[in-house]
């Protein structure tokens, strides 16, 4: 293998950029000529291909967001757009290619590997942590920082107010940010897409609470059962009817995908990086590179998008304990 490739795509993490520096400067090392694909899989179609090198890494691994750019494309989800790509892959002879994003990202490349063989390892980036294969996700740990900011502020007014607040956070289809934020930042309740939210219950343990606490933060993931932080919030004001009791929504949104990556996210994306690279030279393909208790482990592409990664039982015990 002479000449691989990199590249983003699907929603950005912070760490995205700590992992494409390790992926140049590990190819480098090894001897490979290293090419930068810009804007994911629709950078592929185009031909957004550009040479990389050490200089072209510099002053990255502090950055948030991705050099690289990133998309989700439409047109490589057709057996058309994916012939472009790789005839633009051939004419550059890029042998081996590097993909760093979430589950979207990884069944592109399973298919693309199944259709056209050039040999794909992944780097797992994503906030949501939703991917089988690795303990932690790039991107997570600052995800989950940031949120957890954010709800210590808002209990500061929440509780000069005695209000109730429901703090909206990402996960469309896992709840890892908001249990983990949602701990951290000592939430009275904690709804999620994996588990059923039952309303009649958190009211009536929202009314219990109220005879110690005047204030409460319930974290909502936005892809929770019952619907999104304001819907929820209606709901139970609703049901708690108590017309002294004042109710507040904050969605927090893409300010936890954004901002600098924290110590674990680069050492996660710069392991994950340069597995990735090592695993191309040693033949590895399909697969992604993730981190499982300390060690690399490669997982096939299929594993990663098919299993589900479940919340960790306890963490869900700590919130009902810890809420008393
Ligand atoms: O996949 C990460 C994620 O942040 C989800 O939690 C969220 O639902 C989604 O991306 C939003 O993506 P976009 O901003 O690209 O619409």
């Amino acid at each position: 293998m002479k000449k691989i490739a990199v590249f983003t795509s699907g929603g950005d993490s912070p760490g995205m950029n700590a992992c494409i520096r390790a992926v140049v400067r590990t190819g480098i090392f090894h001897g490979l000529e290293v090419y930068g694909i810009y804007h994911g899989y629709e950078g592929m179609i185009e031909g957004d291909i550009k040479r990389m090198y050490s200089h072209s890494v510099s002053n990255i691994v502090q950055r948030g967001g991705t050099i690289l750019k990133s998309a989700r494309s439409a047109e490589f989800r057709t057996p058309e757009g994916r012939k472009k790509a790789y005839e633009n892959l051939k004419a550059l002879g890029i042998e081996g290619l590097v993909a760093i994003g979430g589950d979207g990202t990884f069944t592109g490349a399973k298919v693309f590997y199944e259709e056209y063989g050039i040999p794909t390892v992944g780097c797992p980036g994503t906030i949501d942590n939703d991917i089988y294969g690795t303990d932690y996700t790039i991107g997570f740990d600052t995800a989950v920082n940031t949120a957890l900011e954010a709800i210590d502020k808002i209990r500061d007014t929440a509780a000069a107010h005695d209000r109730i607040f429901f703090v909206e956070v990402m996960g469309r289809d896992a709840g890892f940010i908001a249990v983990e934020s949602g701990i951290g930042g000592g939430a009275e309740f904690v709804m999620v897409p994996e588990t059923k939210t039952d309303l009649d219950q958190v009211v009536k343990s929202l009314k219990n609470l109220r005879k110690t606490k005047t204030s409460s933060i319930i974290v909502v993931a936005e892809g929770d059962d019952l619907g999104s932080a304001e819907e929820i919030m209606k709901m139970v004001k609703e049901k708690i009817k108590d017309p002294n009791k004042e109710f507040k929504v904050t969605t927090l949104g893409h300010i936890q995908r954004g901002g600098k990556p924290t110590a674990r996210d680069r050492v996660l994306a710069s392991r994950c990086g340069m597995a990735a690279v090592e695993g191309l030279i040693q033949g590895k393909t399909n697969c992604m590179a993730g981190v499982m208790k300390m060690e690399v482990v490669y997982t096939p592409f299929g594993d990663c998008i098919g299993q589900p990664k479940p919340l960790i039982p306890d963490h869900l015990k700590l919130i009902d304990i810890l809420s008393i």
